[in-house]
């Protein structure tokens, strides 16, 4: 059950906002009927909304479910490189803005359907030429250029498995997933802007292969002029490589099952998972979506500002988008450089139309205050979108009124990683917006409220499931099948997908997503298992023993809290709080630092050894306590009541 829900606690069922008219009638999904239909015939559903891809071998088979192993589409073949630029390279999108990206100094660069498809192809050939073939790994760590774009689908091309890593991620990080994923060659870049820093990429990839031993070869992307070290024999800068790549190459035709990435997420134990997607499957969610949530129109210029080393970004700035012909703003930075006013900014210069963004970043753009988006002309904004956590009804209210301008429809859309696109979300032109609800599943998809039992609940809290298997759905764990059934297809059997969430049903029958019912805490939408972090914890010399909780953040939903039991002799004083927060940035990334660090003489824990987390929440957050009955030690649970109460 919900531990504590993330959210606020003044929900109102009833407050409903009604798509316009006008949206209404021009929507691309505006029959009602299609829930229904999809809810019939899924199999139906799917296929049809597979057809509108460009299959080298069309597909006679849908679904091949063998709990819990879906196959989709499986005798078809098709290339996501092809999909995404090749048929948009001819005819009427030849010209089309594909990505138009900008730096955050202010640099801009706009790639046509056309440009992006020579870029793909040339460096498709460059990779093939440093021996990349299909089936291997290749590990991507850049910033938000179009070289990442442009190195996903180089891979997707030629049939390379590419794993990107949020170019957030410190060295050992992006260490273990490329060993994790046995990545034969790495692209990165000299460094990136963030925030007016310049973020050295370069020395962190160096940092990391010096720990592993399966990269052969390493791009370089040339994004400034910064100072690196170049290692002649395994490094190549990206643009000489790009003088002498071919103009075309030709794309590996892909079974649909064919792997088409695999993408590091956390979960609420051990390190990250590698989350390994389909190319058919994953490519047929992707394109639905962002046509239907989005209403992706001809004259739309659409605005992701997720980075690509997320999966919303994989789903909803390179894949979907793409898929769809659409015109994108991709932007480098950080959303107060130079001012608080950038972002807003970059939506009066494209005339951006539909945006989608996350509930943290909204919630921080509310404290910022009105006067940075009212310095604007957002008066080109037809739809706003959230993602990657719960949304407070007064960040909704205020992102559709102030961002939107009461005009626009604001979609909340609840998914995964794992789920590949979105699954719980409205359709804008056919469903009502509850403020801080996701609304209802999309057609096709059977998500469900269960109760610990596993049966539905009619109205009211419980486990969010999905009942059916979806073509976007993750095909399992890079190398570990065991885990894969463990973390998703046990806690109610093989057919039926646990995604750890806890939701709430209202009257209307639409969802309410309550937040992790797990050991893994949303950061600002991102996802930190507290298992990592405490390992990074206790890997330092002075700690003993760790436990991390996630506590209430006003701003990014949920902040990490740190229990930490030094060793015998070490002194607890602010300067070692420091120390850790900064050991836990170093090791994991700046998005894992703990908020704050508590030291305690002793972790409570049951009589076999396991820490009780769910008593430290109960301290943190100020509850009397739970059951304590099953602690080893109940004095252990006082001394650190009183000691939380007098550093807080
Ligand atoms: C977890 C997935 C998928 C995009 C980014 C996060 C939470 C995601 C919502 C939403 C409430 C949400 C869930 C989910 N989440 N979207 N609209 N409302 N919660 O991907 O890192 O795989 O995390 O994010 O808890 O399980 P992710």
């Amino acid at each position: 059950m919900a531990e504590k829900p993330a959210i606020d606690v003044l929900q109102s069922d009833s407050q409903i906002f009604e798509p316009d008219a006008t949206f209404r009638e021009a929507a691309n999904v505006r029959d009602p009927k299609i829930y229904e239909r999809a809810a019939k015939d899924s199999e139906a559903y799917w296929a049809e909304r597979a057809k509108l891809l460009t299959w080298s071998k069309p597909f006679s088979r849908v679904l091949d479910w063998n709990p819990p192993h879906a196959k989709w589409f499986a005798d078809g073949q098709l290339n996501a490189s092809v999909n995404c630029v090749d048929r948009f390279a001819v005819g009427p999108h030849r010209n089309r803005a594909a990505i138009i990206w900008e730096g955050e100094p202010g640099d801009a660069r706009t790639l046509t359907y056309f440009d992006l498809y020579r870029e793909v192809n040339a460096f498709a050939g460059a990779l093939r030429n440093l021996g990349i073939k299909r089936g291997d790994r290749v590990a991507i760590y850049l910033p938000m250029i179009p070289e990442l774009a442009i190195s996903m689908l180089a891979c997707a091309r030629i049939g390379a498995i590419h794993s990107v890593v949020f170019a957030g991620f410190s060295a050992e990080s992006l260490a273990d997933r490329i060993a994790d994923a046995g990545a034969k060659l790495l692209i990165t870049a000299d460094g990136g802007h963030r925030r007016g820093q310049i973020i050295p990429l370069k020395r962190i990839a160096d940092e990391a292969l010096d720990r592993v031993d399966c990269v052969e070869n390493l791009v370089l992307v040339k994004r400034g002029d910064f100072p690196l070290d170049f290692k002649e024999g395994r490094d190549h800068w990206y643009h000489r490589l790009m003088q002498h790549a071919p103009r075309w190459t030709e794309p590996e035709p892909m079974n649909a099952e064919d792997i088409l990435f695999t993408l590091y997420t956390s979960g609420s134990t051990g390190s990250p998972k590698g989350i390994v997607h389909s190319t058919g499957g994953y490519l047929v969610g992707a394109q639905t979506t962002t046509e239907g949530v989005f209403d992706l129109k001809a004259d739309d210029v659409y605005w992701c500002t997720a980075d690509i080393g997320w999966i919303t970004g994989h789903s909803y700035i390179v894949y979907g988008p793409l898929a769809c012909g659409a015109t994108c703003v991709m932007y480098e930075g950080a959303p107060d450089w130079p001012d608080r006013g950038r972002f807003w900014q970059i939506i009066e210069k494209y005339g951006v139309t539909k945006f989608y963004t996350a509930p943290t970043a909204i919630r921080t753009f509310m404290r910022w205050g009105d006067r940075y988006p009212k310095q604007y002309d957002l008066s080109s904004l037809r739809l706003l979108g959230t993602v990657g956590e719960p949304i407070n009804p007064a960040a909704w209210i205020w992102y559709r009124d102030v961002i939107g301008q009461g005009r626009c429809p604001v979609v909340d859309t609840w998914w995964q990683t794992e789920t590949g696109s979105m699954m719980i979300s409205p359709l804008p032109g056919l469903i009502g917006c509850k403020p801080g609800s996701a609304t209802k599943p999309l057609p096709g998809i059977t998500a469900a409220v269960v109760d610990t039992d596993g049966k539905d609940v009619k109205s009211g809290g419980g486990l969010l499931v999905i009942k059916k298997p979806w073509p976007s759905m993750l095909r399992g764990i890079w190398g570990n099948e065991e885990r894969f059934i463990e973390t998703y297809w046990t806690r109610f059997g093989k057919d039926t997908y646990f995604t750890g969430d806890g939701a709430r049903l209202d009257d209307d029958g639409y969802i309410w997503i309550l937040g992790r019912v797990d050991d893994v805490i949303n950061v600002a939408g991102h996802r930190i298992g507290t298992a990592e972090v405490e390992s990074a914890l206790v890997s330092h010399e002075l700690v003993a023993e760790a436990a991390c909780i996630g506590i209430v953040d006003q701003v990014k939903g949920q902040a990490i809290a740190a229990f930490v039991t030094l060793i015998e002799g070490a002194n607890a004083d602010p300067d070692i709080a420091e120390t850790l927060r900064e050991h836990v940035a170093a090791k994991i990334g700046a998005i894992a630092r703990p908020k704050t660090v508590l030291f305690t003489a002793q972790l409570p824990k049951t009589r076999s050894g396991k820490i009780m987390r769910r008593l430290l929440r109960d301290i943190a957050e100020g509850r009397t306590l739970g059951d304590t009955t099953t602690l080893a030690d109940p004095d252990v649970i006082e001394k650190l009541k009183t000691r939380y109460e007098e550093t807080d």
